[in-house]
């Protein structure tokens, strides 16, 4: 549904984007994820058509974003960063001036201002002025404008900034009920947004597209990925580690806490042709037995985004 092909944007001497691809299929929640002034915002105002790509190209559901603009732009909706909203229109007529602009007109129309104000909980703000909103709930109204004509892709810049906890809840909720029949890219520097609602992830540096691929599959990248933490009862470091290192598949052992009660330690996998060893908490299960350890926590861990996001974006050339 979204196509992005070598995609460059230079403002003066400074190059924002910096030769991005990818592309986004019905049913795909893409996650742009990348510390601030990475190109984000700069990104998705190309493929919504509010300002021009210095290079590249856009087709959004198989329409160019320069050739065919309207086509291309009515099958999006788009909720910008500061979304811009009509502050002495109520929310039930900046709705229905939205759903026009559209071109949603008619019994239509009404159906669909009220759909959008069921999803987005409105009611109780309808007949509101915006300029009189809390920012949860104007927040909630420029989510109802971009989703009013019901498009098949959704752009949302940061739809989650500045939201309360459950607000974000909320948010996040709306998106993946909606994602089932939707293209949605969404900008984001909250990892953990990435875990709740996406089903790929890119992270852009500097402009620059430095990886991407599945939620899990980037987070395998952890250096921790795979790693097993277990906690023993009655023992001592010094008498366990040897024999943890002595595991089949064991690259190196960490004490990560000690006390008089208990030793907590990570033991860290052999990396075999860039795969992780699998089942090693079991043969740390095993070991311990073996060993007569009391264990009083075993786990694998997952790896986390979050080190893979800072080992990638805080290189060199910032
Ligand atoms: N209109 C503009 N004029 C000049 N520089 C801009 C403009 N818009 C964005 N930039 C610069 O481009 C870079 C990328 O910005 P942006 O796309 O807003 O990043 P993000 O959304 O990832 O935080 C930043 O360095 C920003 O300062
Ligand atoms: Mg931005």
């Amino acid at each position: 549904m979204i196509n992005v092909e070598n995609l460059n944007k230079w403002f003066g001497s400074k190059r924002a984007v910096n030769n991005v691809s990818f592309n986004v299929n019905k049913g795909e929640v893409l996650g742009f994820l990348g510390p601030n002034g990475a190109g984000k915002s700069t990104t998705m105002r190309m493929i919504t058509g509010y300002i021009p790509a210095d290079e590249g190209k856009i087709t959004v559901g198989g329409f160019d974003i320069d050739e065919d603009p309207v086509k291309a732009k009515s099958l999006m909706g788009y909720l910008p960063e500061n979304a811009p909203a009509y502050g002495d229109m109520t929310v039930t007529a900046f709705l229905r001036f939205i759903a026009s602009l559209r071109g949603v007109s008619g019994s239509e129309r009404t159906i669909a201002v009220e759909r959008v104000i069921e999803t987005c909980f409105l009611q109780a703000v309808r007949h509101q002025p915006i300029e009189t909103l809390s920012k949860g709930f104007l927040h909630r109204t420029c989510f109802a404008q971009s989703i009013i004509h019901d498009p098949e892709v959704l752009i949302l810049d940061e739809p989650t900034d500045g939201l309360d906890p459950n607000q974000k809840h909320e948010v996040r909720n709306l998106i993946k009920r909606m994602s089932e029949r939707k293209a949605i890219i969404l900008s984001t520097h909250i990892l953990e947004e990435v875990d709740a609602v996406c089903s790929k992830v890119i992270i852009i540096n500097n402009g620059k597209l430095v990886a991407d691929g599945l939620p899990a599959e980037l987070k395998k990248r952890s250096a921790m990925a795979d790693s097993v933490i277990v906690k023993l009862n009655n023992v001592k470091y010094a008498d366990i580690s040897s024999r943890l290192e002595g595991i089949d598949g064991v690259d190196s052992v960490m004490c990560l806490s000690e006390n008089e009660h208990s030793c907590e330690t990570r033991v860290i996998p052999k990396k075999t042709d860039g795969n992780y060893q699998n089942g090693l908490a079991e043969k740390v299960y095993h070991e311990a037995s073996d060993a007569d350890w009391e264990i009083c926590e075993l786990k694998t861990d997952e790896g986390r985004l979050d080190d893979v996001f800072r080992s990638i974006t805080t290189t060199d050339d910032r």
